[in-house]
């Protein structure tokens, strides 16, 4: 049976891939798409999921706006310099035809998880404010999930937000360390991986050739994105971020973790936002002493993870 999951995004160029991604993958029943802030306003990107449900011709499946703010502070500053002014390449679309459920995203997710005791798996891959507020609104939801799997943080490497800290995390720290508190399985895929998942040029420039709605928006968002990669990498390949969640839920096979409970810098200052794995799996000291060890991946089958995230893009059910 596939397994139930609900992406929660800010797309978001990579979340797009990311949930073109998920849709094609029979292994995956996405229950719904719940929206937040980071590469662009909750405006946009809960306009910008409900636009990639019609591109998929998935508009049954519904969108629940999140989190317009953080839990400390106000949200200032889109990354628009990576995604767009519209999330999407600035290649300017249509407004969506649809609109987003009532509930909230806090909501949706209390209302699916309750639905579906046991079997519904959390896919974050933007700040983690509406996985936070549905674990506060409801004590005890944790151990009603069936798996968090995020996109998010860096254990062991440097910030691409900042020198410390990963783009999801550092835009709601305090969100992050609720959500490491879970009591449910957590699976952590960070920049220690994500960074490893580089998508070459060559691979890049293939998606125009595939005949699908899909990949033809794709090939559409998908220059403005390798275009600041550019100024990253000195060349268009880009890292893979959003899909290599999805390539975990998958095929986890392909990765290599390590497990450690995580802490989140929720201070102010130069540190704020990273996540600090314990020394150890069971770390019995201090901050981390209460806290479940997670799964963080630290590695992957690079060929074979981007092969078969390209395979379902093409339609193959591989
Ligand atoms: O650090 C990468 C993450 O930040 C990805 O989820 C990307 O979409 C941005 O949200
Ligand atoms: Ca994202």
């Amino acid at each position: 049976m596939a397994e139930k999951i609900i992406i929660d995004t800010d797309p978001g160029i990579d979340d797009a891939m990311a949930i073109f991604y998920a849709l094609e993958s029979p292994e995956l029943e996405v229950l719904g798409l719940t929206t937040i802030f980071g590469n662009g306003f909750t405006d946009v990107t809960t306009a910008n999921a409900l636009k990639l449900l019609e591109i998929a011709e998935r508009t049954d499946i519904p969108v629940s706006r999140g989190a317009d703010h953080p839990f400390k502070g106000k949200f200032t500053d889109p990354a628009t310099f990576v995604h767009g002014d519209d999330g999407q390449g600035n290649i300017n679309l249509p407004a969506p035809l649809g609109k987003p459920v009532d509930e909230r995203a806090s909501e949706f997710i209390i209302q699916k998880v309750n639905e579906f005791p046991g079997e519904v798996t959390l896919v974050p891959i933007g700040p983690l404010t509406n996985i936070a507020l549905a674990l506060l609104a409801e004590p005890g939801l944790d151990k009603k999930i069936k798996r968090i799997v995020l996109m998010g943080g860096n254990c062991f490497c440097a910030g691409n937000a900042t020198p410390a800290a990963e783009a999801n995390i550092v835009k709601d720290p305090e969100a992050a360390d609720i959500v490491f508190r879970a009591a449910c399985p957590i699976t952590v895929c960070g920049l220690d991986v994500t960074e490893k998942v580089l998508m070459k040029a060559a691979v890049l420039d293939s998606i125009g050739e595939i005949d699908n709605p899909r990949a033809q928006h794709l090939a559409k968002i998908l220059p403005f994105y390798r275009s600041f990669y550019k100024t990253v990498l000195g060349d268009t390949d880009i890292h893979v971020h959003d899909s290599t969640a999805i390539t975990y839920l998958l095929r986890p096979e392909l990765f290599t973790v390590i497990k450690r409970p995580v802490v989140v810098a929720t201070c102010n200052g130069v540190g704020r936002g990273k996540t600090f794995p314990g020394r150890h799996e069971f770390d019995h000291m201090g901050l981390w002493k209460d806290r479940q060890a997670v799964e963080i991946c630290i590695n992957a089958d690079v060929p074979a993870v981007i092969d078969f995230e390209m395979k379902r893009l093409a339609d193959s059910k591989v």
